[in-house]
């Protein structure tokens, strides 16, 4: 006799399965400062078996030194890759910083943009991260705003209040045409890194918000296909219920894409 625990199991995954065949997903790696020339290697090495039909896209943000050695193992891959962070002048005298026209250099057709860590740990402003938006659509780059609010702001319930500032100012003075380029990272701070992720349904309650405010910012035929990842502790065990959930286009992934299998793994799951 089956028990009744196992069959709503059964279920739900079948459930889950029919959800997930019928969406598109961007499944993002941010690998944020990790792995080494060799660890990259291997890592490629192992993740090219990794099969994934046309309707997902799997992109990857290596640290900059290793665009050119990503670029090149992914030469024969359907994955893409992105950079982390850039500048938004197109050259000059600022050390450290690169530009949009070098990540071109690479094929390079995604950035991040506004990531809690570079706005937290690296000072970034809403006016610089406005900034970076737009020089990356002006490049021709896919700009990944990343938005979210931190855990006093959750509870405190401010966060609906800190997401529309935080993309009113980032995308609020583009116009439909070029919003069409950009991707929105829900990545709640709290979430980010802790082994605790938001809830499917604080997940859903949040991306439908979010894809209200673009509503409001542009016309509804760009608005309604911007794709709004989520990233905060995702792993293996908990992405096809998040996957699920409505306004969920993909997922941006930290500390669960630097091992090839679990990464390998959620590509797999999000095939369905
Ligand atoms: P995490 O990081 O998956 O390790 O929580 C996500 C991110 O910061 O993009």
């Amino acid at each position: 006799m089956i028990e009744k625990s196992e069959l709503s199991n059964l279920i739900r995954n079948h459930v889950y399965k029919e959800v997930i065949k019928d969406k598109s997903f961007i499944i993002a790696a941010n690998w944020k400062m990790h792995k080494t020339v060799k660890e990259t290697r291997e890592f490629m090495d192992c993740f090219s078996k990794v099969e994934w039909s046309e309707k997902n896209k799997v992109l990857f943000f290596p640290p900059s030194p290793y665009a050119f050695l990503v670029s090149e193992l992914l030469k024969h891959s359907k994955a893409q890759f992105g950079m982390q962070n850039m500048y938004y002048e197109s050259s000059g005298a600022y050390t450290g910083e690169v530009s949009p026209s070098m990540l071109l250099d690479f094929n390079c057709s995604y950035v991040l943009v506004g990531h809690s860590e570079r706005r937290t740990l690296f000072s970034e402003t809403d006016e610089m991260i406005r900034k970076k938006v737009c020089a990356a659509i002006k490049y021709g780059i896919s700009p990944v705003l990343c938005i979210g609010e931190n855990s006093e702001e959750r509870s405190r319930n401010l966060y609906k209040e800190v997401l529309f500032w935080q993309v009113r100012n980032a995308i609020g003075n583009i116009n439909s045409d070029s919003a069409r380029k950009v991707v929105v990272a829900y990545e709640p701070v709290w979430a980010i890194g802790t082994g605790v992720n938001a809830t499917p349904d604080q997940v859903e309650e949040t991306h439908n918000y979010i894809r209200s405010i673009l509503r409001e910012l542009f016309e509804n035929s760009v608005a309604s296909v911007i794709p709004i990842l989520y990233g905060g502790s995702v792993k293996k065990s908990n992405v096809t219920e998040i996957a699920v959930a409505d306004n969920v286009s993909g997922f941006l992934i930290g500390g669960a894409s630097l091992n090839p299998d679990e990464f390998g793994g959620i590509v797999k799951l999000l095939d369905a």
